[in-house]
């Protein structure tokens, strides 16, 4: 079923078959479907709901970013990919599906990455947790390897740097995948089991200033490193993984505050899953501070 999802972006909502369902690293699982109407569709920085359908238990859908898109053989495109983490209910069912399996699926939702600056040559992306997810479908885009939403292939940054943070070895996901898709790469790991000991901000110490930061992770990484970008002058766009309920900008579970001038405040209230998911660092009034 195709439709016009209240945020007014074209999207569907669709049955899709599992292709494949594969442990990329510890309780982190890449799922591929079968689904290319939404896949055609899809950008980098967008992302879709997931369902198990039947069940009335968990009702609702979860939200999980665009990972990649799947051709066939003929490079005919087929579906997409996401990788998600277990951390609870959904998750944990998605992870034990098997192909030929069913989930309903709709998107693509929220808006993409914003565009790269034609001044900036070298883009620099930070990721912690789960957060490297909307990035391989975006450094594939960057360096040229593929083009999304219809789009034909091209180049945007001479070069894509990935600083990929985690607690230890094990949770760091796709590494390989980053590298074929052409992107630098420095893992960060707290016990210093692989690349470099320390978290994704000493990653940035280590190399040369960046001329543009997309960062996605969990809060607090969010914060480091938006203070890190402010205090070096350096532009930086977060992308949230705020819990949802519809995915779609009618429930408002999702807000965040935005800065605004229209408002006596200084900031209104703005949908993740609508105005966001990737949002200017300094635009939010609780990353700014
Ligand atoms: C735009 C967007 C894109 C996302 N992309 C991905 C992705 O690509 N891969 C991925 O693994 N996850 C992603 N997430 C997070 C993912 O949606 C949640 O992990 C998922 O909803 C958990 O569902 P569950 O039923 O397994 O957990 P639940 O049973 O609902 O919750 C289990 C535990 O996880 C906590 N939790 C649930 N959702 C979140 C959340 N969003 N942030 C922090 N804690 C949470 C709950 O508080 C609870 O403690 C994304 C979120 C957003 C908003
Ligand atoms: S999740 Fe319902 S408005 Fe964003």
């Amino acid at each position: 079923m195709s439709a016009t999802c209240p945020n007014t972006r074209p999207c569907a909502h669709v049955g899709a078959t599992v292709l494949a369902n594969e442990l990329l690293a510890e309780r982190t699982w890449r799922l591929r479907l079968s689904c290319p109407e939404v896949a055609a569709m899809a950008q980098p920085g967008q992302f879709f709901m997931v369902r198990l359908p039947g069940r009335t238990d968990p009702l609702l859908g979860r939200p999980f970013a665009l990972y990649d898109t799947v051709l066939d053989g003929a490079g005919k495109l087929i579906g997409l990919e996401i990788v998600h983490l277990v951390v609870g209910r959904v998750t944990g069912l998605l992870s034990g599906l098997n192909p030929g399996d069913q989930v309903e699926i709709w998107g693509p939702l929220g808006t993409r990455f914003p565009e790269v600056p034609e001044r900036v040559k070298r883009v620099t992306l930070v990721a912690g947790g789960i957060g490297q997810t909307p990035f391989l479908a975006y450094t594939r885009e960057l360096t040229g390897h593929r083009g999304f939403g219809g789009a034909a292939p091209r180049r945007v940054a001479d070069r894509v740097e990935l600083v990929y943070g985690a607690r230890r070895q094990e949770l760091l996901a796709g590494l390989d995948a980053f590298v074929e898709a052409g992107a630098q790469v420095l893992p960060c790991t707290e016990d210093g089991s692989i690349g470099l000991k320390g978290r994704v901000t000493d990653g940035l110490d280590s190399g040369e200033k960046p001329e543009w930061i997309v960062a996605c992770g969990p809060e607090p990484m969010l914060h480091a490193v938006a203070r890190w970008a402010r205090e070096r002058d350096v532009p930086c766009q977060v992308s949230l993984e705020t819990p949802m309920a519809c995915g779609l900008g009618i429930c408002f579970s999702c807000v965040v505050k935005v800065a605004s001038s229209e408002q006596a405040s200084g900031w209104d209230y703005q949908r993740v899953c609508v105005e966001g998911p990737t949002f200017d660092a300094a635009s939010l009034v609780d990353l700014s501070k």
